[in-house]
């Protein structure tokens, strides 16, 4: 990890709800002798996160605290002191564009939490270039949304590629189990920002699966028929096999577009026809056209003003969040098809579980996906081949990592 910046990382955004969840994966998980900071813009809430962390291991190098604001002068002066920044502060639209902006032009590594797909999309517009020729590697996304989906199709890929030779022609993943305490004040008002300051071109441009591809997307991806468009796109309901009944999941925007920016980031490996799909697992077809009815109107609600100003009377206030439940929990499947030019195709199934809530977990994929950058940079550079980037492109080192924390993914060929 040898180099002559000042720090291995800085968390920005340590005083809110993930940025503290992360600080504490940090001073629980990770090495005892890394050299960090914690940086935000109130020196009074950055020293109680101090205390807080050094009362909960008092054994490790305490990080230091720097005061910072969101400008170009002293986010460049920042990011030339670090190898990497974790960036907690969001609605990621609103605040986060100067800091990516600093880490591409100063080669600085950086990983984000966001779920905004329009703003990702206009940071690969503005600084992907700049970030490839620096050297950085930038990956937004490296939260609940998107990285289990992500990793999984990733994983499953791989299965594919290694136990048959050939590149993988669709993986369908749902979210098949989750108990979770529910939304922060800062990812509602992240929602609720988006709908107001990001035009509604830009949000239905975002709904492309391929609206953040870094290559020319599949040309001969399969057209639904008449009773799939009813079924499935209107009804919102499908079944597949070995995942059951699915439905619409509030996640799918922003997962496959990150999924197929890993797709087209590592054509070679995935394959040219690759096509990835996410849903949410429902009990029944009436609790499926439930939940995406509910769904559709209620983002449609939310393009009106006082319905936004409604809900924000009854929600978490930015900086706050559920209380954490133990017996919070999620997991992941996803069924993948090789692609083979047989009547059947080989199809394989993977799992993605985690005991504890989404939160939680955010901060834990943040947390080792640095650890990934900081111990096998040459690598992950060789592979992303810098730029702004996704959570796959880390491979197998950031999937052994996380199954060492609790976050396991299996895989397996299926017989038929
Ligand atoms: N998609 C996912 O999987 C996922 C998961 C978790 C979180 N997130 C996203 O992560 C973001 C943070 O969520 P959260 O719940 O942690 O929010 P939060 O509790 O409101 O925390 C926001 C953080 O940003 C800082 N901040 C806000 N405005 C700032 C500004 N103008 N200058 C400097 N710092 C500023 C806050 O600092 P102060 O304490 O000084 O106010 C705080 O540290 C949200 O955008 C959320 O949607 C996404």
């Amino acid at each position: 990890m040898a180099s002559d910046r000042e720090f291995n990382f800085v968390l920005l955004g340590p005083t809110g709800y993930t940025g503290k969840l992360c600080a504490e994966h940090i001073v629980q998980h990770l090495p005892t002798d890394l050299k960090w900071a914690i940086a935000g813009r109130s020196a009074e809430k950055l020293e109680q996160v101090a205390k807080d962390l050094k009362d909960a291991n008092p054994d490790r190098i305490q990080p230091e605290i720097l005061i910072v604001q969101l400008n170009k002068q002293e986010l460049d002066s920042l990011t030339r002191k670090t190898r990497l920044i974790i960036n907690c502060i969001g609605p990621y639209h609103l605040y986060s564009t100067p800091v990516v902006e600093a880490c591409a032009n100063n080669g600085t590594h950086y990983i984000d939490a966001t779920g905004e797909t329009p703003w990702v999309k206009r940071i690969i517009e503005q600084y992907h270039e700049a970030a490839k020729s620096n050297g950085a590697i930038i990956i937004p996304s490296v939260g609940i949304e998107s990285a289990p989906p992500d990793l999984l199709a990733w994983s499953l890929v791989k299965l594919i590629r290694e136990k048959l030779s050939v590149g993988t022609k669709e993986v369908i993943s749902s979210i098949h189990e989750i108990k979770s305490s529910g939304p922060s004040g800062g990812t509602l008002s992240t929602i609720l920002t988006t709908f107001e300051t990001v035009g509604l071109q830009d949000l239905i441009k975002a709904t492309d699966p391929f609206a953040l591809a870094a290559s020319s997307p599949p040309t001969d991806i399969p057209k639904p028929s008449i009773v799939e468009i009813i079924f499935e796109t209107i009804l919102g309901v499908r079944s597949v096999s070995d995942l059951g009944t699915l439905t619409t999941s509030p996640s799918a925007v922003a997962d496959v577009a990150i999924v197929h920016r890993s797709s087209t980031l590592m054509r070679e490996f995935y394959g040219p026809r690759f096509y990835f799909q996410q849903f949410l697992r429902a009990r029944n077809v009436f609790v499926a056209f439930f939940i995406h009815i509910a769904l559709v109107i209620g983002l449609a609600l939310l393009v009106i003003p006082q319905v936004r100003w409604l809900v924000q009377r009854f929600v978490y206030p930015p900086g706050e969040g559920p209380k954490r439940d133990p017996s919070d929990r999620v997991e992941f499947r996803a069924v993948a098809t090789a692609d083979q030019d047989t009547a059947k195709p080989k199809r394989a199934l993977g799992k993605l579980t985690f005991q504890g809530g989404l939160y939680p977990l955010t901060g834990l994929l943040l947390a080792e996906a640095a650890m990934v950058i900081l111990t096998d940079e040459e690598k992950v550079k060789k592979v992303s081949r810098c730029g702004i980037v996704t959570p796959a492109t880390l491979g197998e080192e950031y999937v052994d990592r996380l199954d060492r924390v609790g976050c396991r993914i299996e895989t397996k060929l299926l017989d038929y």
